[in-house]
């Protein structure tokens, strides 16, 4: 009886905390549907709005979505981008995909305006917001969201080579028979044609990767070139890709939802280099809270500079 009481209690008590709100942008799309939905099967508490320059489309989703969260903590509905603008979590997913073997980099002049109207469309935006991009090119345009939308950097990321470094771990497991949770690897640079694995960091057992028996005769060119063409076999395939970084995005939600301080190869400004990048960083209820420095091979390096100044040379068309 008297845990049914406490119970009651807690019950109530939660039903007055207000729900934090998550909107996705670009919802009626593909991947937008695919991170709304995630974040209610991941079981977010969150309020999950559905926002899409597409009435109908967001309508159409909110609802299949909204059947998803009955036995969930998270509800869906659509919203507008004026309630979104006011959300604690901005995922924006809207905009031109690629068409079967066009680099991601080729999107940007079509999605720089997308996002130019929906940061307007968004205003006034709450000062403790944080956006998550997710559109491509994901770090040119996670520059352009901090620019427009006035928060301050550390509020505003990207998914970057989140989604990558998991097709990595997910590689690597296959090979070394380690859970991919038990593989810290990371791709690293650029969620584009420039990205670059980071062999020297990689760890497995508190060991490095490259020192695993089964890592020994393995081509490492090979795997990379796997893990980089990967977005471009999926979408040869099917059109698109959206369930991985459905995925990817609702995690990345949680960790700024809750507070949650774990380190992710997201796009974030990095000082040392002077650009947004794909780079590890720790997130937490503030946005970034630390960005790390990678130890590099001399060749990784190089790889680097390159990503470097392609991110940089396409947001100086921009500013
Ligand atoms: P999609 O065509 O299925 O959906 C795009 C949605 O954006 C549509 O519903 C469209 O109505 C909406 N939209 C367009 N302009 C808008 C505006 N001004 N305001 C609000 N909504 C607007 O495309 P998909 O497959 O969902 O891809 C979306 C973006 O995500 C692309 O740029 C794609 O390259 C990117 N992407 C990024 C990934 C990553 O790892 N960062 C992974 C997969 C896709
Ligand atoms: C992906 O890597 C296309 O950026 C998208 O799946």
């Amino acid at each position: 009886l008297l845990t049914n009481k406490l119970y009651n209690v807690k019950q109530s008590l939660m039903a007055t905390i207000p729900k934090q709100r998550v909107s996705v942008i670009g919802g009626g799309g593909n991947v937008g549907a695919a991170t709304a939905f995630a974040l209610i099967a991941k079981g977010v508490p969150a309020e999950v709005l559905v926002v899409d320059v597409v009435d109908k489309a967001a309508e159409g989703q909110a609802l299949d979505i909204s059947d998803a969260s009955f036995m969930m903590p998270g509800t869906c509905r659509k919203g507008t981008f004026k309630e979104a603008g006011q959300s604690d979590v901005i995922i924006i997913t809207a905009g031109a995909r690629q068409q079967p073997g066009e680099p991601r980099s080729n999107l940007i002049d079509r999605n720089y305006k997308i996002i130019k109207s929906i940061m307007d469309s968004l205003q006034p935006i709450k000062s403790s917001a944080k956006i998550l991009m997710v559109s491509n090119p994901v770090d040119v345009l996670t520059d352009i969201a901090q620019k427009t939308s006035g928060l301050p950097r550390k509020q505003v990321i990207g998914s970057g080579t989140y989604l990558d470094s998991g097709r990595l771990r997910n590689e690597l497991s296959e090979i070394t028979g380690v859970s991919p949770t038990s593989i810290h690897a990371y791709m690293l640079g650029e969620h584009g044609d420039n990205q670059f694995t980071g062999w020297s960091s990689a760890r497995i057992g508190g060991r490095p990767l490259l020192e695993h028996p089964k890592m020994k005769d393995i081509n490492l060119d090979e795997i990379y070139e796997k893990i980089q063409r990967k977005a471009y076999v999926i979408i040869d395939a099917k059109g698109s890709t959206y369930y991985g970084i459905g995925i990817c995005a609702a995690t990345l939600a949680e960790a700024l939802l809750n507070n949650t301080s774990q380190v992710f190869p997201v796009v974030n400004y990095v000082e040392n280099f002077g650009c947004y990048m794909s780079w590890p960083a720790a997130i937490g209820c503030d946005g970034v809270e630390q960005s790390f420095d990678v130890k590099l091979s001399k060749d990784e390096d190089k790889k680097l500079q390159t990503a470097i100044a392609a991110i940089k040379d396409a947001c100086s068309k921009y500013e």
